[in-house]
């Protein structure tokens, strides 16, 4: 069966297609392949930690002397360690003196996870939309979310208001990346698996996004670099710039040639 863009939505609606966009289906279709693309990914700063400012400077200076070819930065969450706190963004905006575009989606502890409708003006006036869509380059969408509206610590409220914006960011269905900060995955540490979002959350997220045409959701939040797959739809989850357990820095830098979406870590 010959894969074209239209019927690559129709079956993706249904949960069969998603994790072969865009390598196969676009790839069948010239006009319609996204154009290629290169960024960095930087997470979790957690400023004014102390480490949080230290390494941020160091990895600011390693990404904007950085070789490789990169259009954008886009930076998934835990920017400040404040909870709302104005100042510790204000801090985190002033350190993070990237020399191209820069692009921010809010953590959990730059808005919270239980009450993040509170400081998303707050985090907006500093960083810009907590919901957002560009096109970066022909046939490609960058989707920018706080996910920690979804989670199951917001009010109903809150998350009925996420959910409503997510389609938004999401229309009309189109190839695209997630950008966000907490995945509601399964979190293993200290050799335990620490329940993610229930089960009808992320069925619900992931339904979502595979309609909208999202192919891979790129993250932060665990401070460990991860992958996993949900409903079809891959999760990428970056290491932090902070230096919580003894981590070493280090931040991504993303290739989608070709319709392949690849990665290489810089350790800093
Ligand atoms: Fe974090
Ligand atoms: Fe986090």
């Amino acid at each position: 069966m010959k894969i074209t863009r239209r019927s690559f939505f129709g079956l993706a609606g249904a949960g069969t297609l998603a994790a072969l966009v865009p390598q196969s289906v676009f790839a069948q279709d010239h006009h319609e392949t996204p154009h290629d693309i290169s960024f960095v990914q930087v997470s979790d700063t957690h400023i004014p930690d102390t480490s949080g400012i230290e390494r941020t400077r160091k990895v600011v200076d390693a990404v904007n002397s950085l070789s490789l070819p990169y259009d954008m930065i886009i930076h998934t969450g835990d920017v400040s360690n404040g909870h709302g706190k104005q100042e510790d963004m204000v801090t985190a905006k002033k350190l993070l003196t990237f020399k191209k575009k820069t692009l921010f989606v809010p953590g959990n502890h730059d808005v919270t996870f239980d009450h993040s409708e509170q400081h998303e003006a707050t985090f907006e006036n500093v960083f810009g939309p907590c919901y957002n869509s560009i096109t970066p380059v022909i046939g490609l969408r960058f989707s920018f979310f706080n996910s920690q509206a979804i989670s199951d610590r917001a009010t109903e409220a809150t998350r009925n208001r996420a959910w409503k914006k997510l389609g938004e960011i999401l229309s009309p269905p189109t190839p695209t990346i997630l950008f966000c900060h907490a995945t509601g995955l399964p979190d293993f540490y200290k050799n335990e698996n620490h329940a993610g979002w229930k089960e009808e959350t992320m069925t619900k997220w992931t339904r979502i996004m595979k309609a909208a045409g999202v192919f891979a959701v790129l993250a932060g939040h665990f401070h460990r670099d991860e992958m996993h797959v949900r409903d079809g739809i891959p999760f990428h989850i970056a290491g932090p710039v902070v230096g919580w357990w003894g981590r070493q820095s280090s931040f991504r830098h993303w290739v989608l040639k070709d319709g392949q979406l690849t990665y290489r870590t810089i350790y800093v």
